[in-house]
């Protein structure tokens, strides 16, 4: 948990001492920000890293290098400006760039204050600049969060005129640069059913940039630099980031020619602009920097432990329950009968959470239809959902609900009646995905329209799951209607009433749980983390291709946020068993998607056994800390281990995909051992299977090898200490 460096009045009074003997001396400050004692210098520090700031004799706000606590004890010199704008020389990229009303773009910013302030619990150093002519105020913030070796960055620029509007054309959340070497960075990519693949690229001069620029990403805004060569899992310098925003981001990494790299991230801009009115202000979304010498294995601890920590307060420590899910079972053609029939099931294998997808609403018999008219479809349920809901509860299951708020089928009785409520350009043709067009948020009448619908939902049903679909990508984001100076602004404001939506009904329905998703995992960040207690990780539940972004996901996200169902999809035709899916899926939260109406006695039994072997080792599973000890990125196995919190028990999950004849490959040229992490030396564990005891330092160590023959096998080791 978080250690506030408290500075006692002894502490304070020999760091006085100290400052004034030493030459560059700073005055004691609370938290992990120090101010110099002229006031206009700053160090900030983490558990590892070190950051400097100060402002020039010409009240210029410069940072130094962000790079290792060390560093601090020698004066660096300034490589970039703390806030960097289009302005004078052309200089590395500029966070901020504007249209003032006479004309002029460049911006000259000059120091006017600074404040330490506290923002939930954490200190948080404001900085405040003002252009030296026009009426524009820019404060940037550095919230630093020592324990995650983490800071989170972000930027208010204000009108402060009384008379011309300001046109904002850009507006990054954070700089920061790293020293001079050669890095290399890793960031996460992909597509429908191929979530967070992990793309490894030397940075060169110039300048590499991800992004998305339709509000889907299949990937990530977080991302690693390492010095190239050091790949070390446990060890080693990282500098580590991510953009807590969910609609379209950009992040480029800028290395200069002097080999220095500037990484700098926030909103895309791309055909974005924010119009400051006299008075009006913008705030940028968070972004988080980090710094470790912990290897990759320190940045997913940095990364998960904040993302646990900011989960929605409600269920944040709660055990996720074990899930059905309609969806693969029925697509759909959903009805009573079929649901009570899969959920009278479910309740006898273990279940717990009993949730219907698609399929439910007025109108939608296939993806053509239905979508916006948030009603019963009295055909499939002629009684409405209460009695089933009842039915269900009486059966001792809790009953969810899918919804995809944000979108509008023509086919449906919405679009009729509000055909302007969607996205969309006159004349242009009409871009649908998946037969959708997407309803325009930014609209206050869109955003009611909504609220009512859902708010009506869970108030007249007992609901206490609501699985938040969003199916298709940005396109044609119109609307014309609106002032011409808030076009490009929408996408800005129609997030802001994306998580408005969610946040508003959270409020009102605190007990129920929220699942975000995106056709799979396309819409998956801190900010939704922030507002949704789980992540449904990809459509693609084929295990063997589970194994490999769960084991991303695992980097960057908790496991308690990740869903991931048993169902009979089989994308390689491989045939993998019951069993080898169940141990997959119970990496995270587990769930289940068969018609399992459908599965024979034998099927049954597994399926009980195995998720009362899950509920055993949840706990664990869902709170402990995860660490990816052998990489399915590397070779034909993948194994995980999930620590609790006192390193006293732990689960292993050995999943093996191939079996190659022996010193055929560099994996089986290598020792099968494997070495365990995060366990107490001195302590003695059992591991379930293999009878024989062992020290924690043994384990960690020398290793051993987890018996395990043969392709799509896998294993589950209970570990505890006695
Ligand atoms: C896409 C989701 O990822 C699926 O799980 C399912 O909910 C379908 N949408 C329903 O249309």
């Amino acid at each position: 948990m978080f250690q506030k460096i408290i500075i006692t009045v002894k502490n304070k009074f020999l760091h006085l001492l100290l400052g004034l003997l030493a030459v560059s001396s700073v005055a004691a400050q609370p938290g992990a920000i120090k101010t110099g004692n002229d006031g206009k210098s700053w160090d900030i520090t983490t558990r590892s890293s070190g950051y400097r700031l100060e402002v020039s004799a010409k009240g210029e706000v410069n940072a130094i290098c962000f790079g290792n606590s060390l560093n601090l004890e020698r004066a660096g010199r300034a490589t970039v400006a703390e806030i960097p704008v289009r302005g004078g020389y052309v200089l590395g990229t500029p966070m901020i760039e504007v249209i003032f009303p006479d004309g002029v773009r460049d911006i000259e910013l000059e120091y006017k204050s600074s404040e330490i302030v506290t923002i939930d619990g954490y200190p948080a150093l404001k900085i405040t600049q003002n252009d030296k002519y026009y009426p524009l105020e820019v404060s940037s913030w550095i919230r630093v969060l020592p324990e995650f070796d983490m800071i989170e960055k972000w930027v208010e620029v204000v009108n402060t005129g009384k008379k011309g509007d300001i046109r904002v054309e850009n507006l990054l959340s954070g700089s920061v640069s790293l020293p001079k070497d050669a890095y290399e960075l890793t960031h996460y990519s992909g597509v429908w059913g191929y979530e967070f693949v992990p793309q490894t690229t030397k940075l060169t001069q110039g300048t590499k940039t991800i992004q998305v620029k339709d509000f889907k990403s299949y990937g990530s805004s977080s991302f690693m630099v390492r010095p190239e060569g050091e790949n070390d899992k446990y060890t080693g310098k990282v500098w580590f980031g991510s953009l807590k925003y969910s609609g379209n981001w950009r992040i480029d990494f800028d290395k200069y020619f002097a080999g220095n790299v500037q990484i700098a991230g926030g909103m895309n801009f791309w055909d974005q602009e924010v119009n400051l009115k006299p008075g009006q202000s913008f705030t940028s979304p968070r972004m988080l920097f980090g710094y470790t010498e912990r290897g990759a294995e320190g940045v997913t601890a940095s990364l998960v432990s904040y993302a646990r920590e900011n989960l929605p307060a409600v269920h944040c420590n709660r055990l996720r329950p074990v899930l059905y899910n309609s969806w693969y079972a029925t697509t759909f053609d959903v009805n009573e009968e079929h649901q009570l029939a899969l959920a009278k099931v479910a309740k006898e294998l273990g279940v717990e959470m009993f949730v219907i997808d698609d399929g439910w609403f007025k109108g939608r018999v296939n993806d053509k239809a239905g979508l916006g008219d948030w009603t019963v479809d009295k055909n499939k349920f002629p009684n409405g959902l209460k009695p089933m809901i009842e039915k269900i509860n009486a059966m001792g299951l809790d009953f969810g609900i899918w919804i995809e708020p944000e979108m509008v089928n023509p086919n449906s009785d919405l679009y009729r009646a509000h055909p302007d409520w969607v996205f969309h350009f006159p004349n242009r043709q009409r871009h649908e995905g998946r037969n959708q067009l997407i309803l325009n948020l930014a609209r206050e009448d869109v955003f009611q329209y909504l609220y009512k619908s859902f708010s009506t939902l869970l108030k007249e049903n007992n609901i206490k799951f609501i699985k938040w679909d969003m199916n298709r990508v940005l396109a044609n984001p119109g609307w014309t209607s609106a002032p011409a100076d808030e076009h490009r602004s929408v996408r800005i404001k129609y997030v802001e009433n994306l998580y408005r939506l969610v946040e508003t009904l959270r409020k009102e329905f605190p007990e129920v749980w929220f699942e975000n998703c995106s056709s799979g995992g396309g819409r998956i960040d801190l900010a939704m983390m922030s507002r949704f207690d789980f992540n449904w990780t990809s459509d693609n539940t084929d295990p063997v291709d589970r194994i490999f972004i769960q084991d991303s996901y695992l980097t960057l996200f908790p496991a308690n946020t990740m869903i991931s169902w048993v169902t009979q999809e089989d994308w390689h035709r491989q045939n993998p068993s019951l069993e080898f899916k169940f141990d997959v899926s119970m990496a995270g939260v587990l769930g289940v998607g068969y018609d399992i109406t459908k599965w024979n006695e034998q099927e049954k039994k597994i399926a009980t056994e195995k998720i009362a072997q899950y509920k055993a080792v949840r706990e664990t599973v869902q709170k402990g800390d995860v660490y990816r000890i052998v990489s399915p990125f590397e070779g034909n196995r993948s194994v995980l281990q999930y620590t609790d919190k006192n390193r006293k028990k732990a689960v292993i999950f050995v999943y093996q995909m191939a079996e190659y004849p022996a010193n055929t490959t560099e994996e089986t040229q290598r020792t099968p051992l494997v070495k365990l992490i995060g366990l107490l030396p001195e302590v003695r564990y059992k591991i379930e299977g293999i009878n024989e005891v062992f020290s924690g330092k043994y384990l960690m160590e020398v290793g051993i090898e987890f018996p395990l023959r043969g392709a799509l096998k896998s294993r589950i080791f209970s570990v505890t200490s006695f």
